[in-house]
This record gives C-alpha cells, structure tokens and sequence, in this order.
C-alpha cells in the first residue's frame, strides 16, 4: 500500500487538493492519502472556512506554523514537516502552487529521499523579486513529477533542461474545484447579504506586496478605489496583510463609505461573487484563472504574469501598477469593449483524476 502526504499552507493551496483528495478516495484500496496543513494562513477565514466548503477532511497532521519573516516562516515549515516524515515515512509528497509551505515542504522530503510530485509546475513570471516565483523555481528544480496546467509550463520547463519523462500536462486542479461548486455556488445568498445586484458590482481583491506594502502604493490604490467607487458599487474583500497595512498606515478611513469593505470571503460565496462581477480587478493568481475560465473580465495589477495563457486567450488584461492606467481599464470595460476569451486547453474538470491515475500506475 502506498503512502502518499499532500501539503496544504495557504489559502491559494486547499482548493488545488480538494479535488486530488476527492480522486485518491476512489483508489483508497491501493493508496493512503493523508493530508498536513502547515498553518501557514490560521485564521478561520483564511482556512477553516475552506476546509468546509470544499469538503476537505480535518488535516492528518497539523504543524501551526503560522506567520514571520520568510526565512523563520520556511524554516518553521521545515523542522515541524521532517518530523511527521521521519514518523510516517510516505512514499511520496505532494506540493501545489508557489507559497512558502511548498518549497519548505518540497525541500524538506526531497533531502530524506522521498519523491516529490509539484501540481501546477513550470509557472514563471520571470521576475525574481517575486517570494512565489524562487519557490517555484527551486520547487521544481527538485520534483520527480512535474504536473502542468497550461502550455507555458511545459515550454518553461523544457527550456530549464526537465526531461520529459517527468512532466505531464495535466491540466487545472483550480479549475477542477470551479466546475465542481460551481452549481452549489449559484444557492450562495452572498449578494442579498451585501445588498448588491447581481452583474451591478465591481469585485476587488489585492494582496501582493507589490500593492500593499508601501505607504505610497497603498495611498495610490485608495484614490483610485475611490474614483472606481464613483462609478460602481464596489466589493472588497480584504486580505490580512492588506488590512493591516491600510490600518498601519491610517488609510483605512479614507476609503469611500460606498465601498463594501468585507472580510475574507469563502470559497463557494467567493465563486458566486466572480462569476456575476461586471469585472474583477485583482492582483491575485488564481483569480486571473478562474475569470478566465468563467468568461468574466480580469483587469490585473501585476507587472508581470506567471499565467500567460489567461492572457493570450482569456479574458484577462495584465495593465501594470500604473493606477492611472488601470483607471482606463475599467472605464473601457464599464463602455462595453470587452475581451472575449477561451477556456485553455485541459481545464475541463479532470487535472485531479489524470495526476492520481499517473501517481498510482508508476512503480515509484
Ligand atoms: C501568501 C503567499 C502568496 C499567496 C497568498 C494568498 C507566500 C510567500 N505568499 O501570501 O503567494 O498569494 O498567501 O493569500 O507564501 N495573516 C493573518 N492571518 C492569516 C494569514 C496571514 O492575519 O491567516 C497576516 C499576517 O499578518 C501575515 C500576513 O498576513 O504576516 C501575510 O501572510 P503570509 O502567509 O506571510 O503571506 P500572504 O501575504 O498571505
């Protein structure tokens, strides 16, 4: 019987393993799926609150590893993951994504000689001051299996050297817990409880350093909330780092009262609020995926994107940090000019039931 221990961290990783969770139930006669939550996020909004609506079981193993600098958050991750390894001896780790539990846990299995499967491998947005960009980098640089979603991915790892015997295109796991809750999202009461009308809202979410962190963008990003808020209603969700950093440094009040600010939104609300956004504005990855596949405008505050194919054939537009320029955006969507996408190749709901068929036919 094989062993095989799924990481989750951060918010962006419960919803890549519910559905691989899901597809290891159907061969439990052949593979123990475990799973270890690093508490990387901890508030119940960042985590609990998934773990329900996706139907994820109590982790099997959790670490409490919680928030600090990226060195003592990485190491923290790392002395508490080798532990459960040398106790439980899996005969395999699965990482997804690119936060710090993935490359802390990835490095951590690798170094006791224990394979390492990396889902949504070959990302890169070429920008190294990103902190998810090194970890996707070094995370795949150690991965036995390379599991890739979009066709970028297997172009960026052939040109790193990978050999083919280790990557396979697999599709979107993100995508595959979409589709599955999508129908359970369309009974979500989220717009009557925040009094907005379906199609009528623009949708926020900003958490990136890039964004959040200095004084200076925090004050540019209030200003043009504002200006957007002149326009249409405007939901805001607000990630804890943006949250503390806007109280940090007094900003919170000067957002417009018309801006409905919230708390972290969970899973199935959070889909039923893209699905019927008139846009979204984010800075988030996973985001500018999801819109893509439900067809809804994305208007990204990144200068660069580790997602290209949402670009290339999805609805999403990559417009920079210049707030000035992000405002023409939006007026262009609000006056009808919409980019009209596809749904990239593979995200059709079965990533998970491809990457556990390949995990329980190899002899590894
Ligand atoms: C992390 C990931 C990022 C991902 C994001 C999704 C890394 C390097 N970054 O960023 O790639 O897009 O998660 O949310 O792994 N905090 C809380 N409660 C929580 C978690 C965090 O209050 O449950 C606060 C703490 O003040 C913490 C800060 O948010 O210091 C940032 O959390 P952290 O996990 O370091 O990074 P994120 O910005 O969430």
């Amino acid at each position: 019987m094989k062993k095989i221990i799924s990481v989750v961290g951060a918010r962006p990783n419960f919803m890549k393993v519910a559905p691989i969770h899901k597809a290891f139930k159907k061969v439990e006669d052949k593979i123990t799926h475990l799973i270890c939550h690093t508490g990387q996020h901890y508030d119940e909004k960042m985590s609990k609150v998934f773990f329900e609506d996706l139907e994820l079981p109590q982790p099997d193993f959790y670490l409490g590893v919680g928030s600090g600098s990226h060195a003592e958050q990485t190491a923290n991750v790392m002395v508490e993951f080798e532990k459960i390894l040398i106790q439980e001896k899996p005969d395999l780790v699965i990482v997804v994504g690119d936060v710090n539990s993935t490359i802390a846990c990835s490095l951590t299995a690798k170094k006791l000689h224990i394979k390492v499967a990396h889902v949504e491998a070959g990302l890169r947005s070429f920008d190294m001051e990103m902190p998810e960009e090194v970890n996707r980098i070094l995370t795949d640089r150690i991965s036995d299996y390379l599991f890739v979603t979009e066709k970028s991915g297997l172009e960026n790892l052939k040109n790193e050297g990978v050999s083919d015997d280790n990557i396979f295109f697999v599709g979107n796991v993100m995508i595959d817990s979409l589709i599955y809750y999508l129908p359970k999202s369309e009974n979500s009461n989220i717009h009557t409880e925040l009094g907005i009308e379906k199609g009528k809202y623009v949708l926020i979410t900003l958490h990136r350093p890039s964004n959040v962190d200095t004084k200076e963008s925090l004050e540019k990003l209030t200003h043009f909330l504002n200006t957007l808020s002149d326009e249409r209603k405007v939901v805001f969700p607000i990630h804890p780092r943006t949250k503390n950093n806007l109280v940090k440094y007094s900003l919170i009040q000067s957002l417009n009262h018309a801006i409905i600010l919230t708390d972290p939104i969970g899973y199935i609300d959070f889909q039923a609020l893209t699905k019927n956004a008139e846009f979204v504005v984010t800075d988030s990855g996973g985001i500018q995926e999801e819109t893509t596949y439900l067809g809804v405008q994305c208007i990204t505050l990144r200068t660069s994107t580790e997602r290209p194919s949402t670009v290339d054939v999805g609805t999403n537009q990559l417009i920079g940090l210049d707030l000035e320029k992000a405002e023409r955006a939006c007026l262009n969507v609000l006056n009808g000019n919409k980019k009209i996408g596809v749904v990239p190749e593979l995200w059709d709901g079965n990533a998970a039931e491809r990457i556990v068929a390949i995990l329980t036919n190899s002899r590894d």
